[in-house]
């Protein structure tokens, strides 16, 4: 088998770090391409830039990710989110390449009662939403050769995140007020990573039209932020962290900017149908990141970051 390369966009992002974690280990070679000589919001900037790593396939992971701030600064958003996926999109089909985007579930808008399909009807309640959701069309009208994966809620030891910031705040607080009111599927960076990877493989050595189009690529099992919250405290309970209670809140208690769609949670089946991908519970890669930061190799990783 061919070793494949695979450029992503967004060299610092949660899933850009997992992925060039993983890539030896999978037999990839993983190529982060960032900001300068890619930035989304300087379309001519993109080509010369995935040119340069002469990738097999692209992960096109890079986006304008503050959803509360892209109520303000919608020009941008829709710059980096849309038109800059679109030329990712545009550089692969140069290229030869697969394109693998990643989009979200807030493109939904939260008001079906079971878990969404990919052909459920879309409807943003935010700037953020509406953006990915642009990006996705013009990803798809760029080329056919490309796979649109949503998915949501993601975590990581890497940059800021839900879970980071609950074990942070943990570390001064007995108790903590989180929403309840709307549910989504946690999902570890780590583990979409590895779809990707995968992914990537099959669109570069199968050409078959029904490896192409919208997946939804998510955490098993569902949570609403509440439990994703207790099940962070009780993981770091067993690396000696003290117990933390978390209060149930309603969303209208927390002041936002952006209506989160109440239900976003999104059925993995046809991912599973048609890749052979199902991606962990939550709970479970919950408690391996958790894990990876408290444990033994997280505290030995944090003390030489300090000493770096
Ligand atoms: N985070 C979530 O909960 C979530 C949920 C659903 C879907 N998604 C989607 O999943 C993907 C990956 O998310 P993530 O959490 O890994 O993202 P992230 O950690 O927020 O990283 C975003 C990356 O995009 C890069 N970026 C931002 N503006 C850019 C620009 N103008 N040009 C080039 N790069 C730019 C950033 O670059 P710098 O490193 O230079 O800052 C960063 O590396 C995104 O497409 C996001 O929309 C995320």
């Amino acid at each position: 088998m061919t070793r494949i390369r695979i450029a992503i966009t967004g060299g610092h992002g949660q899933v850009a770090r997992a992925m060039a974690a993983l890539g030896p280990a999978m037999g990839v070679d993983v190529i982060p391409v960032g900001r300068p000589e890619l930035d989304l919001a300087d379309p001519a900037s993109v080509f010369p830039a995935l040119a340069s790593a002469r990738p097999h396939a692209i992960v096109s992971a890079a986006a304008y990710t503050m959803v509360d701030k892209a109520e303000t600064e919608k020009d941008l958003a829709f710059s980096i989110n849309a038109a800059g996926a679109g030329a990712v999109s545009t550089a692969a089909a140069r290229l030869g390449a697969p394109v693998l985007h990643l989009s979200t579930d807030y493109v939904f808008d939260g008001t079906k009662a079971g878990r969404y399909v990919e052909a459920d009807p879309t409807g943003p309640t935010s700037v953020y939403g509406a953006s990915k959701l642009a990006g996705e069309q013009l990803v798809a009208a760029a080329t056919g050769n490309h796979a649109i994966f949503r998915t949501a809620w993601i975590y990581s030891p890497y940059g800021e995140n839900f879970l980071k910031t609950m074990l942070r705040l943990g570390e001064t607080r007995e108790t903590l007020s989180v929403v309840d009111d709307q549910r989504g599927c946690p999902t570890s960076a780590e583990d979409i990573a590895r779809a990707m990877i995968l992914a990537a493989r099959r669109m570069v050595e199968d050409r078959n039209a029904r490896y192409r189009g919208v997946f939804h690529l998510a955490g098993s099992g569902e949570a609403s932020w509440a439990d994703f919250a207790c099940a962070i405290f009780r993981a770091a309970e067993m690396y000696g962290r003290k117990p933390v209670t978390v209060l149930p809140i309603s969303s209208d208690r927390y002041p936002s900017p952006v209506r989160r769609p109440g239900n976003s949670r999104l059925s993995g089946e046809k991912l599973g149908r048609i890749y052979g991908i199902a991606l962990p519970h939550w709970r479970q890669s919950t408690e391996k990141v958790v894990d990876g930061l408290l444990g033994r190799a997280g505290c030995e990783a944090l003390v030489c970051e300090e000493r770096s």
